[in-house]
């Protein structure tokens, strides 16, 4: 139900985006370096912090804990907790992102104990913190479950050989931060290798950390007695780069994105090549467009790192509508991600969902139920209309789909757009996009 008092995005669609952006910083690599600040008592400062919501969230809570933190002008953050105040995060934290888990393990280095609210998320799979739970159990700490959170204690973590059930990426930054100033080596087996979480290791390592990232997905730290302050710039965001470089190929435009880091992306442009999007690679920069009038079907999967981002699927879906013929995403990351595919059906959209494996990859859904399969039968125009977001990525797919749809669209429920992309209103105008907000919409409080 929608309250009064949030935002909304109209958007008349069917115009080419050209111009020039620059790539924010990464939402998942900035809020978990915010986090890791607070193994050191000494100052950090992070660089080109973007100004989202959910970086607004973590202040927020690091500030509870006693963190003292100003922003300057340029986007800095620098934040230092020289004494923790408080080792509870509030209950209006509650539900609202991942963060509240990890910051169990610097509370427990820093007081040895720490009490913190239930973890959210967007609804986009069940998202349980089992893995989380069990490896601070495994160092060491006791945790005590109950209705509105967790609170965990510990003398000293412990070095421990982890054994992850799946390359989770908040477990392997959970287990990271719990081990470098554990006692002892901690390896961590089957580990995540995201770059956002290699990003936040090389804070770590300017941090005085020693971290070993291993082949076939080990990760071993050896604990130190102490953490030091630390300057980052951290990564761009390969996630928002992506949603443009789609923008791009989808309504015929040319976007130049500055700082977006090939590096990154290599799964993702080979993706962009098949369906016909086009890119030129420069130092700083890469320029996106389409590179052919009829744009093909592909068969995707998502997976982790090095494979198709999980949070790439959504804009690709609105951008295979139109392609010609019939394009598969098999999501192997969530159990539940397609639920957005709905409302582009609404719209003209033909994407059929199955409860299927439609791909070759180990897959944990295997018939489980979950209609984690798509296919999506193009080209089909898409016309516009008031549509809902639900959560953070498919509010961009939604984006995507307004600004191609024929005529008007209203996009309720900005919030969960703007809890990962800055000034989403702001920078679309810039490249073209007829947009304006509109205020007297409501929400709450959305997560990712
Ligand atoms: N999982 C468990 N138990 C656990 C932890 C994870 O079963 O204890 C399962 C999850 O349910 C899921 C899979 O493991 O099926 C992968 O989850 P992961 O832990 O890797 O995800 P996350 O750390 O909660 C981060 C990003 C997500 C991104 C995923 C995958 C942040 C704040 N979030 O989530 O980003 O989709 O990794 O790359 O870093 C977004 O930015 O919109 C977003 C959802």
């Amino acid at each position: 139900m929608l309250e009064t008092g949030a935002r909304a995005y109209r958007i008349r669609g069917g115009r080419p985006l050209n111009g020039a952006i620059r790539a924010q910083t990464a939402k998942n690599a900035v809020s978990k370096q915010l986090v890791a600040s607070l193994l050191t008592a000494e100052p950090c400062r992070l660089l080109d912090v973007p100004d989202i919501s959910e970086i607004e969230l973590a202040l927020g809570m690091l500030a509870e804990i006693g963190a003292a933190i100003s922003r300057d002008a340029s986007g800095a953050v620098d934040i230092q907790t020289a004494d923790i105040a408080s080792t509870a995060v509030g209950q209006r934290y509650s539900g609202v992102n991942r963060l509240p888990v990890l910051l169990i393990a610097p509370l427990l280095h820093r007081a040895g104990v720490a009490r913190v609210p239930i973890v959210g998320g967007d609804h986009i799979g069940e998202r349980p913190i089992d893995f989380h739970i069990a490896l601070l159990e495994q160092m060491g700490a006791r945790i005590d479950a109950d209705r509105d959170g967790y609170t965990a204690k510990a003398d000293r973590l412990k070095g421990a050989v982890i054994q992850l059930p799946y390359p989770s990426v908040g477990a392997t930054e959970n287990a990271i931060q719990a081990a470098c100033l554990a006692d002892g080596t901690t390896v961590i087996r089957n580990a995540a290798i995201e770059p956002e979480i290699v990003d936040t290791v090389l804070f770590l390592q300017k941090m005085g950390a020693l971290i070993q990232i291993e082949t076939d997905r080990k990760i071993v730290v050896e604990g130190v007695e102490r953490l030091s302050g630390a300057t980052h710039r951290p990564m761009a965001d390969r996630i928002e780069v992506a949603s443009f470089a789609m923008a791009a190929v989808a309504t015929g435009g040319r976007i130049r994105i500055a700082g977006a880091d090939q590096r990154a992306m290599v799964t993702f442009l080979n993706m962009l090549r098949k369906v016909g999007g086009g890119f030129e690679i420069m130092d700083d920069a890469i320029t996106f467009f389409r590179a052919c009038d009829t744009l093909r079907p592909i068969h995707i999967e998502t997976d982790v790192h090095p494979g198709f981002m999980t949070d790439w699927q959504q804009p690709m879906a609105t951008l295979l509508t139109q392609a010609e013929g019939v394009s598969v995403l098999h999501e192997t990351v969530y159990e539940n991600r397609f639920g957005y595919t709905r409302t582009l059906n609404e719209m003209g959209a033909n994407i059929a969902l199955t409860t299927a494996c439609l791909g070759g990859k180990p897959c944990r859904f295997l018939e489980r139920n979950f209609p984690h399969s798509a296919v999506v039968q193009g080209a089909t125009p898409l016309v516009g209309r008031r549509i809902e977001v639900p959560d953070l990525r498919a509010g961009f797919a939604y984006l995507l789909a307004a600004l191609i749809a024929e005529g008007e669209s209203e996009v309720l429920g900005a919030r969960f757009i703007e809890r990962g992309y800055a000034d989403i209103p702001g920078r679309l105008a810039s490249i073209g996009a007829d947009i304006d907000v509109v205020s007297g919409f409501g929400g709450d409080l959305a997560t990712q």
